[in-house]
C-alpha cells in the first residue's frame, strides 16, 4: 500500500501550493530547450505523448504541461496526448474540473488530448516505448510503502534540525539506514519503469523536494509538526505511542542520491544520459511576503496551509478515529500555526529543490 493517500483535496492543495510551483519553475527551461532535440517524428507516429506523474489536483501540473506543449508546438503540429498520473486515491475529479474550467480546455494549444492514469510512478504506467516526454514534480520523495522500521524519537527519516533542538528528539545513523535503502530502491524502480516507457531520445525531467549541504526541505515543516505532536503528548491529548509510531513518509534526497541509480546500476547507466543535475534554494512565496511585510501571523497562516495540504491526509489516517471525531486534526494545525507565529526563527523554511534532466538512450 502506498505510504501516502495524496494531498488534501477539494481544491485545498491547489490553493496552498505556490511554493511547489516555484520549486519546479527554475528547471522547466532545461526541458523546454531539450524538446528541440527530440528525434523527428517517425512515419507512423500520430502523436507526442507527454506524461506527468504525481499531478495531484492539477493546478501546478496543468501549468507545467502548458509550458511543455508550448515548447513542442514551436517545432511540430502533431497532436499531443497530455497524460496526468497520480495515486488512485488522488482527487481526480478536481483534476478534471481544472482541465476544463467553464467547459474550455485549460491546455490552450490546439490538438491536445487529455487523460488521467491512476497508479504509482514507482511502477509501469503506460505501454513500452510510447512516451516522448515524462515529468514529475514534488512527488517521488514519498515512499512507495511505509517502511516497517520504527523511528520512535522523530517524525521524519532524517537527522533532526540542529537549529530546532528538543529533548528526546533524535535519530541515529543506524535507524536511518532502512529508509535510505528504501528511497534508493524506490528510485531504481522509478527509473526502470521510465526506461521501459520512453522512446529512444525521449526526455525525463525529475524534480523533487530535497536537501543540500546547508538545508533540508524537511526541516522547519517537520520540526513544527514534531513539536506540536509532542506538546499534545505532554498535555495527555495524544498517547506517547502515537508519536513513536507516526512517520511522515517522505525522504529528502541529495542530488547525489538522485543520480546514484543511474551511476551505479549498469542497466540504468546504459538507458539514460544525465544532461543536467542541480539543486536550488527555491524562492518561497510566503517567506518573500514575510520579508516584505514582517507580518508573522500572516506568514504562520500561509506556512500552515502549505504544510497542511500535504501532511493532513497522512496525519488523519494515522490518528485514532475517536480523536479525529473530536476535531484533533484542526487543533493540531492550530497549535502548529501558533508555534510558527511565536518562533519564526526556529522553524525557518528553505525549499531545496533538486532535479535531473535525462535523455533515454
Ligand atoms: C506535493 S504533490 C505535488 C503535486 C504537483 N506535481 C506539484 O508539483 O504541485 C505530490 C503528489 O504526488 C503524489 N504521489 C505520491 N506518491 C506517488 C507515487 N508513488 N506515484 C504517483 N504519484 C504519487 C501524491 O498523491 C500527490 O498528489
Amino acid at each position: 500500500m502506498p505510504a501516502t493517500t495524496g494531498m488534501k483535496g477539494g481544491g485545498y492543495y491547489d490553493a496552498n501550493s505556490r511554493e511547489q510551483r516555484s520549486a519546479s519553475d527554475s528547471f522547466l527551461p532545461w526541458l523546454e530547450a531539450a524538446i528541440a532535440d527530440l528525434p523527428a517524428p517517425t512515419e507512423s507516429q500520430s502523436s507526442w505523448n507527454v506524461l506527468d506523474m504525481g499531478s495531484s489536483e492539477g493546478a501546478n501540473a496543468i501549468y507545467t504541461m502548458n509550458r511543455v506543449v508550448a515548447a513542442l508546438r514551436q517545432h511540430t503540429d502533431l497532436p499531443v496526448w497530455a497524460l496526468f498520473d497520480d495515486l488512485p486515491t488522488n482527487d481526480f475529479n478536481q483534476l478534471f474540473l481544472n482541465l476544463f474550467p467553464d467547459q474550455t480546455p485549460a491546455l490552450t494549444a490546439p490538438d491536445v488530448y487529455t487523460a488521467a492514469i491512476g497508479g504509482s510512478a514507482f511502477g509501469r504506467l503506460v505501454p513500452p516505448r510510447t512516451l516522448h516526454v515524462a515529468t514529475t514534480f514534488n512527488a517521488i520523495g514519498f515512499f512507495e510503502n511505509k517502511p516497517q522500521t520504527q523511528l520512535p524519537h522523530f517524525v521524519l527519516a532524517m537527522q533532526p534540525n540542529p537549529r530546532a533542538p528538543r529533548e528526546g528528539v533524535a535519530v541515529t545513523p543506524e535507524e536511518l539506514q532502512p529508509f535510505q535503502q528504501q528511497a534508493h530502491q524506490d528510485l531504481c524502480e522509478f527509473y526502470s519503469a521510465r526506461a521501459a516507457e520512453l522512446v529512444p531520445g525521449g526526455k525525463l525531467l525529475v524534480q523533487v523536494f530535497g536537501r543540500n549541504e546547508n538545508h533540508s526541505t524537511g526541516h522547519g515543516i517537520c520540526d513544527v509538526l514534531s513539536d506540536a505532536l509532542l506538546d499534545f503528548v505532554e498535555a495527555d491529548l495524544l498517547p506517547q505511542t502515537f508519536y513513536e509510531d507516526f512517520l511522515f513518509p517522505a525522504y529528502y534526497r541529495s542530488t547525489q542520491e538522485l543520480a546514484a541509480p543511474i551511476e551505479q546500476i549498469p542497466e540504468l547507466a546504459s538507458a539514460f544520459r544525465i544532461e543536467h543535475l542541480a539543486d536550488i534554494n527555491a524562492p518561497v512565496p510566503f517567506n518573500d511576503e514575510f520579508a516584505r511585510s514582517g507580518d508573522r501571523k500572516a506568514w504562520a497562516k500561509s506556512y500552515t496551509g502549505f504544510l497542511r495540504a500535504f501532511t493532513e491526509p497522512v496525519l488523519a489516517a494515522a490518528l485514532p478515529a475517536e480523536l479525529v471525531a473530536e476535531q484533533i486534526v484542526d487543533k493540531i494545525y492550530q497549535r502548529i500555526e501558533q508555534l510558527l507565529a511565536d518562533n519564526p526563527e526556529r522553524y525557518e523554511f528553505h525549499f531545496i529543490s533538486i532535479a535531473a534532466l535525462l535523455t533515454r538512450l
